[in-house]
């Protein structure tokens, strides 16, 4: 019986299995097709164009990825900006592809980002990094490099490390250049640094323009510059700047990784353009070195055997090419997991379109992707390993491990300096020998090497002048007629002098920034001036600040902030002065009638209690009452003079007398001390 029931359920469980099966694998179709969106002539995209052409090669070679269907891809040369940009790819759209490759540039994205989202196309970027295409406002946008909010905050940390305060963003006025240096703002402030200076300039900016924005740029304080834009203008800033002489000592030229893009693609670059660029600091995505790494680097020429960069020099691979190609080795397994999930690829009619059928625009030829959802959460599950390294998204949409190489240029290349990693900062050991230890921040353990900096010196500029164009602190300073040695002006000139002078000038030397500032006398130098209308008048913003001998007291503490007090007073007790006869009798004077009276009565009670005591004792203290009245004197006298004049050893009587004499002074003195304290408490 028991046998019977068990065949019954192999038998039942095997017939649900092969159901399974059956519905779970439907035949595949023949092919997918995608699309790949980017300008071809553009320095990321003729690298891109190569890269994503091979791997759906290799993806197409290779039958166990997607179980027989070969990936079609329809590339189209997006090389035109703004509405017709737009229009390109929204006729791109119509063709019915399951996911798009692109767009390249941050701005098209915004755009084209809504009609994914309609369509339910997933569109995945390898180069539009601007943080604001987030994926919750752009669920079917997936940045598949790494997201710039990790870049800015890479230049945040490495100003922080150098020790500089403020930096000058120069950028792209368009969407990815605000965005970013939007980002670069936020990082900074996390660290208690600001962009002290924006320097927009259009994305046509022309030779002038430029000249003009460094001119500008030259007169304000911070020495700290951030270039971002991957705008055909940005190699012409440096060629400005080293005509301006803004290449030498005392500058720091930070950028983004459109510079280490040029660098990789079109290296060597014109020698005109590498001499511009020495000493600049640059970011490069950080991808581990790999087997599949080094196998495609060697494969690169090959790749792109008949294409050239700049007249003969071979296109070099950049890592956007790296990541171009692991975007379509990622879409491939999404394909394939989608198809394993039972995912068909069909489209419908989009009806909220169709109703608004009308005018010329053929908006009812694009077509919903049924599919798109699946497809989507699919690529965000993704889980593999390519030549970029792990490629796995983490909950907000990111690809984990954010890192990035800090690039020093120097001479005919370019010299790592060390990693920043969003998990433990700057180090000079790759990030993937961090992780497996817990993240360690601390100042101590950000690390990277020496720097040669523009003009050839390996010396940290300081990152700052005193700047010709900015508002100067104004700070008065109270021209008294008294207590010259606190604060005065020097006759006959504009400048000041005195201690509080000094201590200001002091202090401002020790700061890590400049503050330019301006001493303006107040009062009109006949008279003192009043310190609390002064206070008053920095608080009516007359005034930024004062330096003087300013007393700190309750109602102006109320107005303005002081310093801490930095002339040692300590607490006193101030008492008018009394002009007094002198004489050698002066310390009697405080003695009155009614105190010799009481000094008396103690003089016969403290005899009286010592008679007492030794009376029965002592023989000295019988006999006549005349010599015991002597020797109660005697001991009385002895005991107060010796509480006076401390003599620690017994002395005979009549040493005492000695004592006195040559102690005389002393006393006077000790009493005179006692007759000024009873004069003070009374
Ligand atoms: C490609 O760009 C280069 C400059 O970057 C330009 O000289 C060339 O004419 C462009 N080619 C095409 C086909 O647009
Ligand atoms: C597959 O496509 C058919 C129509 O072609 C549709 O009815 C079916 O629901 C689709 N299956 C899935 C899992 O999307
Ligand atoms: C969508 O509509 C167009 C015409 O408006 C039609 O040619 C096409 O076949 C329709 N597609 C589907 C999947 O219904
Ligand atoms: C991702 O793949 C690696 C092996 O390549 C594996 O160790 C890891 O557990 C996987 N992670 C997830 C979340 O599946
Ligand atoms: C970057 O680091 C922050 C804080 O350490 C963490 O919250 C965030 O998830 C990290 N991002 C990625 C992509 O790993
Ligand atoms: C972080 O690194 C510093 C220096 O390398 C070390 O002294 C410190 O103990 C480390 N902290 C942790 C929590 O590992
Ligand atoms: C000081 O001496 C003058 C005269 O020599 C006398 O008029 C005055 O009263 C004396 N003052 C005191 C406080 O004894």
């Amino acid at each position: 019986m028991k046998t019977i029931w068990i065949l019954v359920l192999v038998v039942f469980y095997n017939g649900i299995s092969l159901n399974g099966v059956a519905t779970n694998v439907p035949t595949r179709p023949p092919f997918v097709s995608i699309g790949a969106l980017l300008p071809f002539n553009s320095t990321i995209g003729k690298v891109a164009k190569v890269a994503i052409q091979a791997a759906v090669d290799d993806v197409n070679a290779d039958p166990s990825i997607l179980g027989g269907t070969k990936l079609r891809i329809k590339m189209q040369n997006a090389d035109k900006s703004g509405f017709l940009g737009i229009i390109d790819a929204l006729k791109f759209m119509e063709t019915d592809t399951v996911a798009i490759v692109g767009p390249q540039s941050s701005v098209t994205a915004h755009a084209i980002s809504f009609v994914a989202n309609e369509l339910q196309i997933p569109l995945l970027s390898y180069s539009s990094t601007d943080p604001t295409l987030s994926s919750r406002q752009f669920p079917f946008f997936v940045m598949t490099a790494r997201n710039d909010l990790y870049q800015m905050a890479a230049i945040a940390e490495i100003v922080d490390y150098y020790g500089w305060k403020e930096v000058i963003a120069i950028y792209g006025d368009d969407d990815y250049g605000r965005n970013g240096i939007a980002a670069l703002g936020d990082k900074l402030a996390e660290r208690r640094c600001k962009i002290s200076f924006k320097a927009p300039l259009t994305p046509a900016a022309t030779r002038e323009e430029i000249t003009d924005l460094l001119i500008k740029v030259a007169l304000t304080e911070s020495r700290i510059l951030v270039v971002h834009t991957f705008s055909s203008w940005g190699p012409v800033v440096f060629s400005v700047a080293q005509y301006l002489g803004m290449m030498g000592p005392g500058y720091v030229w930070i950028t983004t990784n459109w510079l280490s893009t040029l660098l990789e693609t079109d290296s060597p670059l014109p020698a005109g353009t590498l001499d511009d660029i020495q000493g600049v600091l640059t970011l490069r995505m950080y991808t581990p070195d790999s087997e599949l790494k080094r196998k495609f680097v060697s494969r690169w020429s090959t790749l792109t055997s008949g294409t050239t960069a700049y007249g003969s020099n071979p296109m070099g691979l950049s890592t956007y090419g790296l990541y171009a190609y692991d975007t379509v080795w990622l879409l491939a397994h999404a394909i394939n997991a989608f198809f394993d999930q039972g995912g068909n690829i069909s489209f419908s009619n989009d009806s909220r379109l169709a109703a608004m059928r009308g005018g010329s625009l053929h908006l009812d030829a694009l077509n919903i992707f049924n599919g798109g959802n699946l497809l989507r959460q699919n690529i965000l599950q993704v889980n593999m390993t390519g030549v970029t390294g792990k490629v796995k998204f983490n909950p907000d949409g990111n690809l984990i491990h954010p890192a990035y190489d800090i690039i020093n240029v120097i001479g005919n290349g370019i010299r790592r300096i060390g990693y920043w990693s969003n998990y433990s900062g700057l180090s000079v050991v790759p990030p993937e020998t961090l992780y497996s230890r817990p993240p360690n921040r601390s100042s101590s353990s950000q690390k990277l090497h020496g720097v040669i900096w523009p003009g050839q010196t390996t010396q940290k500029p300081r990152g700052w002048v005193f700047p010709e164009n900015g508002r100067h602190l104004r700070i008065a300073v109270p021209s008294r007629v008294s207590y010259c040695e606190f604060v005065s002006q020097v006759p006959g000139t504009d400048k000041f002098a005195g201690y509080c002078i000094d201590v200001f000038t002091a202090a401002i030397n020790l700061l890590p920034y400049a503050v330019p500032y301006k001493l303006i006398p107040y009062g009109d130098g006949v008279n003192n001036p009043s310190c609390t209308e002064l206070v008053r008048l920095i608080t009516a913003g007359v005034y930024d600040a004062a330096i003087g001998d300013i007393a700190i007291i309750t109602t102006r503490t109320k107005m303005v902030d002081f310093t801490q007090p930095f002339i040692e007073s300590g607490l006193v007790v101030v008492a008018p002065v009394k002009k007094r006869n002198s004489s050698a009798w002066a310390f009697l004077q405080p003695f009155t009638g009614q105190m010799w009276a009481v000094t008396a009565l103690f003089f016969i009670i403290v005899g009286a209690v010592v008679w007492i005591l030794e009376h029965r004792l002592n023989d000295d203290f019988r006999g006549p009452p005349r010599r015991q009245l002597i020797t109660i004197l005697w001991q009385v006298t002895c005991n107060i003079i010796c509480s006076l004049i401390d003599c620690s050893e017994m002395v005979p009587p009549h040493f005492y007398l000695f004592y006195i004499l040559s102690n005389f002074v002393t006393i006077s003195e000790f009493l005179n001390l006692h007759i000024i304290e009873v004069h003070f408490l009374a």
